[in-house]
């Protein structure tokens, strides 16, 4: 409990006909390697996979740039840091305490209701890229009843973070029983606040919009075989459709001399 409302963003990969937008993992990528990349690390993707089709779908010299401009990566055999390549994984995290988002977007669950039951998530999906563009959209003001030098920042969708005794509500036996505000107090200072990054492509740069593209891009770093995976889903329907038919008509046709 605890955690605030995650908004049900609707995004491309959804359903079973869904396919990543892939101007929005580029848009995603821009801000990932802008902004987040201070802190956080992905170093269980690899960057060649930004060339992927389904994925960012970067031209080939386009990621070798990228790769070597942006990240430097320690190589034992020279002992010594180069620009990276294309065949290296991006870096680890910098910052103490940041975790990795290589997986990040589904080892969170954005939907779990109703009752804990985690119905919803057959409709919504398990909810880990909404969860993420909730967290990065969910900063408010502290409430008035926590102290002001209490410690993080106040962020009205994550739940597991410290929360002053000062906001919680207690029952006359001293036992808690509710809490003044949603959320909790969060290690991460609000890292997007709007009009972070300049798209090229004249996207808007809104709070909420770049809230959207990050999270979509981490869905694709954490599920780069999304779209490939749906559609073995599909075959297999399809096929066991066709399959179900024929054994119904042989079925049939056995059986007619004997009825
Ligand atoms: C935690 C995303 C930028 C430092 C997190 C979490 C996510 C996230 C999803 C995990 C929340 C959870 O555990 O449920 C992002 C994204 C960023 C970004 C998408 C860029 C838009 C940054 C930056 C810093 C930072 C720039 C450092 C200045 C941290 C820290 C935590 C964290 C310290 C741990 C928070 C805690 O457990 O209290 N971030 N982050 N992040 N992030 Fe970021």
């Amino acid at each position: 409990g605890g955690g605030g409302h995650v908004e049900d963003y609707s995004f491309s990969f959804e359903g079973p006909f869904g396919k990543y937008d892939t101007n929005q993992l580029q848009r995603g990528l821009q801000i990932y390697t802008e902004v987040c990349a201070a802190c956080h690390g992905l170093k269980q993707v690899p960057i060649r996979t930004l060339a992927d089709e389904g994925g960012p779908s970067l031209p080939e010299d386009q990621v070798r740039a990228y790769a070597a401009q942006t990240f430097e990566v320690f190589d034992p055999e020279l002992e010594d840091f180069r620009p990276a390549k294309p065949t290296d994984h991006f870096p680890a995290n910098t910052a103490a305490g940041a975790p990795d988002l290589s997986l990040m977007a589904k080892s969170r669950a954005g939907f779990h209701g109703p009752y804990g039951t985690g119905i919803n998530q057959l409709f919504k999906g398990i909810g880990g890229p909404e969860y993420i563009a909730s967290i990065l959209a969910g900063y408010e003001e502290a409430p008035d009843c926590a102290p002001e030098d209490f410690n993080g920042y106040y962020n009205t969708v994550f739940a597991p973070g410290g929360y002053p005794d000062e906001c919680k509500i207690y029952d006359e036996h001293g036992v808690e029983i509710g809490r003044k505000a949603p959320g909790s107090w969060i290690a991460m200072a609000p890292p997007l606040a709007g009009e972070d990054v300049e798209f090229a492509d004249g996207h808007s740069n809104e709070l909420h919009h770049e809230a959207q593209d990050v999270a979509a891009f981490l869905m694709w770093a954490a599920e780069p075989k999304m779209m490939a995976r749906k559609q073995a889903g599909l075959v297999g329907v399809i096929f066991l459709t066709i399959l179900s038919v024929l054994l119904y008509l042989t079925n049939k046709r056995l059986w007619a001399p004997v009825k």
